[in-house]
């Protein structure tokens, strides 16, 4: 019987309970997840590609069937490699919508053999996100709403910014 394999891509700048919540519902459709820590040429990160995985391993210690990598190239390629027929993605508010449909778009023409599919968010996620976590972070705020424990310490002690 064939393995269905999805990729769960992202900056993860760091990695959020939204992530993860896409991430664990993801888990549950696919018999393996392989969360791709890839590059997005317009942002600039906090955290490397390896504290970034490291992370993420992290909070998602309890999923047996998920692999956690950094990949550098395009994702249709190490989809094609990895012979994954879906990249999963969070959808949150509409402001998402074109940028996420772009990119489905770009990935299905570079892989016709991978299906993108949107999760919506759940509702307190709706307007979660990472460069959010940061701006709270470096003002001092509390993050524990929006990211795990065992990664906040990781979180404050690269972003406060003392005054
Ligand atoms: O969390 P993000 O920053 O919205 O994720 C965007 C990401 C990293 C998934 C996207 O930039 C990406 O796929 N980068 C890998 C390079 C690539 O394949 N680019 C073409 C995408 S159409």
């Amino acid at each position: 019987m064939s393995c269905r394999i999805a990729i769960c891509p992202g900056s993860f700048d760091p990695v959020t309970f939204g992530h993860l919540d896409i991430i664990s519902r993801a888990a549950k459709m696919f018999d393996r997840l392989i969360i791709v820590v890839a590059a997005n040429s317009a942002k600039h990160c906090s955290f490397t590609p390896e504290e970034r995985v490291e992370m993420i391993k992290k909070c998602t210690a309890d999923l047996s069937n998920v692999e956690i990598v950094h990949y550098d190239g395009l994702l249709a390629d190490y989809a094609a490699d990895r012979g994954a027929t879906a990249i999963v993605k969070g959808l949150r508010a509409m402001s998402d919508f074109e940028y996420e449909f772009q990119m489905a778009l770009t990935n299905k023409k570079l892989n016709p053999n991978v299906e993108t599919l949107f999760l919506t968010t759940a509702s307190q996620n709706m307007y979660l996100s990472s460069s959010m976590v940061k701006q709270i972070a470096s003002m001092g705020g509390d993050i524990s709403s929006f990211v795990p424990e065992v990664i906040r310490q990781d979180i404050i002690d690269r972003i406060y910014i003392k005054k």
